[in-house]
């Protein structure tokens, strides 16, 4: 994903492999594509009519443009009508999907009158490159090195690619790490992985391994670790620039394979099971990316990482355990996991005194059902805090839907014998998980967002390839940048 933003001359000067131009609905044309439109001559839109090209964001259509254009092929991008930031970071992923096999891209997509364009479409069509062939014997990686921004603009678009290409690695490398097969990331092999990011970014990582999490009381982790064989860990990452404007704590589900544990998974529903780490790997990139923007932010990562298995030693339904801020919780479902692991790591970060804490979760099915596949939910026991979260999301283009807290709904999560149990009735399953997790933050201001929709996109479509889709990166990145501001 190696790709240069340059500035280049102008559309009548430059030459080529693919010239991409937008075009808004109804076949209007964008910046350039008129002129090369004209080029092309009166058969075009004939050659369009036949295609049902009529600029409607997520329609492309290659044209052979040899003798006509100095560029080999004319890639008309569909725009949609009121482009903005998000649109065009769509239009741009198409586009990058659709280019992989040029080594060369020219393009007026920066054109576009919209504050921010050239970021976006970096980041989209970065993003829209991404591919997971690394178990494929016959990978078709991207060829492209270079997207030139046609003049006039192009100096200032190139300028301002950098930011939005660190977010779309750090994004890459969390969609990397959702992808892989659970045998190929045990915990410690996790947490050897955040080891290495925080070398090359300069931020301090703390692993913790079974001994430390037992003497830590961490007893959420440790109960969920039971069953599995290979040995959890618990990262800890802490960034801390010069001058902080704000401290942010981010706590991330890593379930490195999720069988349910006893309260065993179908086979249907555990087939994408290796993904349930989608939380963690979103704190990885934000890290990652934070760090490496340099946002003036202190920065607490913590994320907790173990299988959920059914080994002889698991948890049994009606086990009492005790997560490190000391309430006892009855599991009467070993797959209501997430809540157990993140129990502690939300005590972890609740003493850390953050200004805010944000967890994310590929938290409950409940939370897909009500929300599908490309929202997530947010909860939030601060009205402060859940708008800066949802203004950073929308600024990022990933949607979230706040759900309630309601008081009333604790005593579903009321245990016979202990403090709590880690289900509630079926109905609303997602509001008791959010329920279940408050109890672990104190007075902190926090936001919890169920990715278990998100996290996983379920077809490839603009920026998205089918899988991991790195969600919750971005939003942290922008929730940073915002923090920094204020
Ligand atoms: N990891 C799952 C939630 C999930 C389901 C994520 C589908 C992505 C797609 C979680 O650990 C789980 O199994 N939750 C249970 C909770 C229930 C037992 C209260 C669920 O949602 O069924
Ligand atoms: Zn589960
Ligand atoms: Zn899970």
């Amino acid at each position: 994903m190696n790709v240069d933003f340059s500035a280049a001359g102008s559309i009548e000067t430059e030459s080529g492999e693919v010239l991409a131009v937008p075009v808004f609905e109804d076949r209007t044309w964008g910046p350039g594509a008129e002129w090369a439109a004209d080029r092309l001559g009166p058969w075009l839109a004939d050659y369009l009519d036949g295609q049902g090209f009529s600029g409607k964001l997520g329609e492309v259509v290659a044209v052979p443009a040899v003798g006509r254009l100095d560029f080999q092929t004319l890639l008309l991008i569909g725009v949609g009508t009121e482009v903005d930031d998000e649109l065009l970071r769509q239009a741009a992923g198409w586009l990058g999907g659709h280019a992989t096999k040029a080594v060369d891209v020219a393009t007026t997509l920066h054109q576009i009158d919209l504050d921010g364009a050239a970021a976006a479409f970096a980041e989209g069509f970065l993003l829209g490159q991404y591919r997971f062939d690394t178990y494929k014997s016959k990978g078709e990686p991207s060829k492209t090195e270079r997207v030139r921004f046609l003049a006039p603009g192009g100096e200032a678009a190139s300028e301002a690619c950098g930011d939005a290409a660190t977010v779309a690695a750090a994004v890459a490398m969390a969609r990397d790490l959702i992808n892989e097969p659970a045998i190929g990331k045990a915990p410690e092999v996790l947490a050897a992985k955040a080891v290495e990011i925080g070398r090359s970014v300069g931020v301090d990582v703390d692993v913790l391994e079974p001994a430390d999490i037992e003497r830590e009381h961490l007893g959420g982790l440790m109960g969920v670790a039971m069953g599995a064989h290979n040995p959890a860990r618990l990262v800890r990452f802490s960034y801390e620039p010069k001058d902080p404007k704000g401290f942010l704590a981010l706590v991330g589900k890593g379930i490195v394979f999720d069988s349910g544990g006893l309260s065993l998974k179908s086979p249907d529903n555990m087939e994408t099971m290796k993904t349930d780490m989608s939380g963690a790997a979103a704190v990885f990139g934000a890290v990652e990316a934070i760090a490496t923007l340099g946002i003036p932010v202190k920065v607490l990562g913590i994320t907790p990482l173990t299988e959920n298995m059914p080994g002889g030693g698991a948890l049994r339904p009606g086990d009492v355990i005790r997560p490190r801020n000391g309430k006892t919780v009855e599991v009467l479902n070993t797959d209501a996991e997430g809540r157990l692991v993140l129990a502690d790591g939300l005590s972890l970060a609740a003493e850390a005194e953050p200004d805010l804490i944000v967890d994310l979760a590929t938290l409950t099915g409940a939370c897909k059902v009500a929300l599908g596949s490309k929202i997530g939910g947010l909860w939030s026991n601060d009205d402060d805090a859940a708008d800066k979260v949802k203004a950073a999301a929308a600024r990022a283009g990933e949607r979230f839907w706040q759900m309630p807290l309601p008081d009333d709904y604790r005593t579903q999560i009321d245990s016979q014998i202990a403090d709590m149990k880690n289900i509630g009735d079926r109905w609303g399953g997602a509001i008791y998980a959010a329920l279940f997790l408050r109890e672990f933050v104190g007075d902190v201001p926090w936001v919890h967002l169920d990715i278990a929709g998100p996290a996983r996109w379920p077809d490839a479509e603009h920026y998205q390839s089918k899988g991991g889709s790195g969600f919750g990166v971005r939003t942290l990145v922008e929730l940073a940048r915002e923090l920094a501001e204020a």
